[in-house]
């Protein structure tokens, strides 16, 4: 397989990758930032590549996308695993998933630990790693649903196993690398090598980052792809206070004698999409969810159960609820992917 591989975009601490077809001259973007589409789409024009795909590796928390507007733009379609939460996702992958650019395959690796919804995509000789394998380290597991547990599976189960000579190309290099291989990683990361399961969580669980700035103004809008109501987002300890509910649970309170109101708010495209929605539930969009609340004043006295895609935005919807003198408000843990997953019943 013959692939264009070009040098990192951005020239700076967040990397952006693209690859390209050279049979189709269809190309591929990872991770693009916000700040640099211009600079992305005068690349693609000077190289005459025709952008197919732009994939982010997982949900951003330090700055904010640039693939809801470049696919706005290009019409390329967004490509995330499929615990991503945002709603303008075209295309869902999950391990062992393949990515399509032209002639070029991409083979998905769901390596969890970073977020959720982290992958990695190889390729011939290289692969991308996100945030959950960096050069000489590993990224973050504290905040966003990480997992220092999940991390060090994900790179010992699915990295380490690839041939020691592939190249590692990272989200983030603070340093001013380029790259690394697997086999350097495996001999040399110092966060990992020797290190059991155990000793790694309590290695990252000691390291104590401060919290990254604007954390919530970053992360919110890369999650929810609302872009102009920054001002009515919770805060994290608002998040924090939100009371979380299984599948099963919310199932066993469905059928219980004082059936909760469940309040779906994700977009209507998803509500009748494939995950189909929770029969009786009301469908408000987040983005309407301040503006509509008049509507369900009088179920003020009802548990509130809010739910969506992958628990991220009806965290925020709950929250908001609170805030707006609802008591008993709940959250869908992980949304309508586990209610899916625990094969409960759904309408379409
Ligand atoms: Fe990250």
């Amino acid at each position: 397989m013959t692939m264009l591989n070009f040098p990192e975009l951005n020239c700076g601490k967040c990397k952006t990758y693209l690859v390209a077809c050279p049979a189709t001259r269809k190309a591929l973007l990872i991770d693009p930032l916000r700040e640099h589409l211009s600079r992305y789409l005068a690349f693609l024009a000077y190289h005459q590549l025709k952008l197919d795909a732009i994939v982010d590796t997982h949900t951003h928390a330090d700055h904010p996308t640039g693939s809801f507007q470049l696919k706005e733009l290009t019409r390329a379609r967004l490509v995330m695993h499929r615990r991503a939460p945002a709603p303008a996702v075209d295309e869902h992958v999950e391990q062992g998933s393949s990515l399509a650019v032209g002639e070029i395959t991409l083979e998905v690796l769901h390596t969890p630990g970073h977020t959720p919804d982290s992958i990695s995509l190889h390729a011939g000789d290289r692969v991308f790693t996100g945030d959950v394998l960096l050069i000489g380290g590993t990224g973050r597991a504290d905040f966003a649903g990480g997992d220092a547990g999940q991390q060090y599976d994900s790179i010992t189960e699915r990295l380490f196993v690839l041939p020691d000579a592939t190249l590692v190309f990272p989200a983030h290099d603070y340093r001013g690398n380029t790259h690394t291989t697997i086999g350097w990683e495996k001999r040399h990361n110092p966060r990992i090598m020797g290190r059991t399961r155990a000793q790694y969580v309590a290695l990252m669980a000691s390291l104590n980052f401060p919290m990254p700035d604007k954390i919530q103004e970053v992360l919110q809008p890369n999650q929810s792809a609302i872009e102009d109501d920054k001002a009515k987002f919770p805060d994290l300890a608002q998040l924090n206070k939100v009371r979380q509910l299984t599948a099963n649970e919310v199932c066993a309170l469905l059928a219980g004698p004082h059936p909760p109101l469940v309040i779906d708010v994700r977009e209507p495209n998803e509500y009748d999409g494939p995950l189909g929605h929770i029969a009786g539930s009301m469908l408000i969009p987040l983005r309407e969810l301040a503006s509509q609340a008049g509507g369900i004043e009088q179920h003020k006295e009802r548990a509130i159960i809010a739910v969506c895609r992958s628990g991220v935005r009806s965290t925020t919807a709950a929250a908001i609820l609170e805030g707006m003198g609802f008591e008993t408000v709940y959250n869908l843990k992980d949304g309508m992917i586990e209610w899916n997953d625990h094969k409960l019943p759904v309408e379409r």
